[in-house]
């Protein structure tokens, strides 16, 4: 057989037998995320609650292939808003969610040419809950005081249940990520924080660009990590 043949009926039974890879008309460049982690606080118990928390994230990207469809990954998440953006013009554009296979379609409002850049943006919110997949919430009980963290479990590819993204291995991209916690809370990433401001009982972290990176491969910690806490917990046992 000849090797085109060979990719063709290989092509044809990877799409019947797994999960179809329609991502690869369009590669991420930068990943702009902010995230509201909306931990309970220190001492409060939800039990088993599962909080939906605020998200948007402004993904540019290219498309490698001329095309008028746009696929990202995307699981249990409430899309508010999708908005296309390019040579400087804004479109509001539905974005049809297939919940059997995970993915987002948005249809562009003309043909991309290869090569071409440009912006699509979310509005969404994802469910922040015990179950580990995605980012989820850690609860335990410190000498009979609750404590939460939030912490991420992403392979293979559970990043889609934060973020709609290209949530393959193949398709690394800069992320830069901005962060809101209640502020007795401090969060963490892959990379520094530049910046950590306390205003109205929220801490926001704006954290340096990453190396380009997959989604699987991000890394996201929110915990009461308070050196004055420590301090008084220690205090209180004496
Ligand atoms: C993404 O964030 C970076 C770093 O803050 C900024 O330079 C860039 O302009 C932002 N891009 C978009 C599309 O908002």
């Amino acid at each position: 057989m000849r090797t085109s043949t060979v990719v063709f009926l290989f092509a044809l039974f990877g799409c019947a037998l797994s999960e179809w890879n329609p991502l690869s008309d369009i590669h991420p460049i930068t990943y702009n995320l902010t995230l509201d982690v909306n931990l309970p606080l220190v001492g409060e118990d939800n039990g088993n609650e599962v909080t939906m928390c605020d998200a948007e994230v402004d993904i540019t990207a290219e498309a490698t292939a001329p095309t008028r469809r746009i696929f990202l990954h995307a699981e249990n998440l409430d899309i508010e808003s999708t908005c296309f953006h390019s040579n400087g013009v804004y479109t509001f554009l539905n974005a049809v969610h297939h919940k059997d296979s995970n993915l987002l379609e948005i249809k562009t409002p003309y043909l991309l040419r290869t090569g071409e850049k440009f912006r699509i943006a979310f509005k969404h919110r994802y469910p922040l809950g015990l179950e580990q997949k995605g980012l989820y919430r850690a609860t335990f009980s410190n000498f009979g005081e609750i404590h939460h963290y939030a912490l991420v479990q992403l392979v293979p590819n559970y990043a889609r249940r934060f973020v709609p993204c290209f949530d393959d291995e193949q398709f690394p991209a800069t992320w830069n990520l901005k962060v809101t916690v209640p502020d007795v809370y401090d969060s963490f990433f892959n990379t520094a924080a530049i910046s950590k401001t306390r205003e109205n009982g929220i801490m926001t972290s704006i954290f340096e660009s990453s190396k380009p990176l997959p989604p699987s491969h991000l890394n996201i910690i929110v915990g009461d990590y308070k050196a004055s806490h420590c301090k008084e917990e220690q205090k209180s046992e004496v």
